[in-house]
């Protein structure tokens, strides 16, 4: 087969995405060059690569083949990336990260380890709203950021690494806690704490409740994940976050993740950079360090979901 390697990451971003149009944004390509590129491919392979029902998009055998090897293709690339940083030399400097309140659950982990593999690097981390990393990126007042997906028409470098499913969380006591397959609509009885204007999460929430065509009952606003935690323990209402900012309270048996239909809401988090940014070489490493190990961290495949 004589693919080329453009054509092989051009179909794994449509894959990873499960939509051509989130890969065009990726890519910083239109969608009829993403369509080609993929057309191309196939017609190497000789059969189709996706199948469409509907709206949405599937990965025909065929194409979990190709994905199976794009996928490991891309995994090696950013290996030998970040040896070939490690041979120039990352030995010190300093690295400006910036992440959502939401990454914030396992930022500090990823920062770890990438602080033992480069010691001599000096780090300061600030952590904010999606609003507030925007205007970070705007301002040019950091190196990487970890965030929900940004918006397309921005000049940015955005590169997925990690599923973020987004779960309707209940206090344990609550009736629905015990059903399985609740119906979406059932929703529209319950009444939802909010994040603050300007959270990737509400952004996410509100999205999903309009495509759903549902509007359950909104009650008080909160301006972080702990917030609402402690609201929907404290039976405020029920509230939608990351799984990631609820792992403790789950084993712990303080909040429960309710089964309802259509959920989780898949989202990824993507490690983001102005286009044109000339990277350090500790910021070079460090968003390969984050492309290589954030799956590893969380037992999920880089961009999975597939
Ligand atoms: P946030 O998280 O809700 O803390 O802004 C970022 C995101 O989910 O995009």
């Amino acid at each position: 087969m004589h693919v080329t390697l453009r054509q092989l990451s051009v179909f794994h971003a449509v894959a990873r995405h499960r939509s051509f149009t989130r890969a065009a944004e990726e890519l910083h390509l239109s969608q009829p060059a993403v369509s080609m590129q993929v057309k191309q491919l196939e017609e190497h392979v000789g059969l189709p690569l996706f199948e469409h029902l509907g709206k949405k998009i599937y990965l025909t055998e065929a194409g979990s083949e190709v994905f199976r090897c794009s996928r490991a293709i891309a995994q090696q690339l950013a290996e030998t990336e970040e040896s070939i940083a490690e041979l120039k030399g990352v030995e010190g400097g300093q690295l400006a990260v910036a992440v959502a309140s939401t990454v914030n659950y396992f930022a500090p982990r990823l920062l770890a380890g990438f602080s033992q593999r480069y010691p001599g690097v000096r780090i300061s981390l600030s952590v904010t709203n999606r609003e507030g990393l925007l205007k970070r990126l705007d301002g040019n007042e950091t190196d990487v950021v970890l965030m929900g997906q940004p918006p397309a028409q921005r000049e940015l470098v955005a590169e997925p690494f990690m599923l973020n499913p987004l779960v309707v969380i209940a206090p344990p006591d609550h009736p629905l806690t015990r059903a399985q397959g609740i119906p979406l609509t059932r929703l529209q009885k319950e009444t939802f704490l909010l994040r603050e204007r300007g959270s990737g999460t509400r952004i996410a929430m509100e999205r999903f409740f309009a495509e759903q065509g549902i509007s359950p009952y909104t009650g008080m606003e909160m301006n972080t994940n702990e917030a609402i935690k402690q609201g929907v323990e404290a039976g405020l209402g029920l509230g939608i976050v990351s799984l990631h900012t609820v792992a403790l309270e789950l084993e712990l048996r303080r909040l429960a993740v309710l089964h309802v239909e259509a959920f989780p809401i898949e989202r990824q988090w993507y490690v983001v950079h102005r286009q044109g940014k000339r990277l350090s070489r500790a910021a070079q490493a460090f968003r390969s360090y984050v492309l290589n190990e954030a799956g590893a961290l969380h037992g999920e495949t880089r961009g999975g979901g597939l």
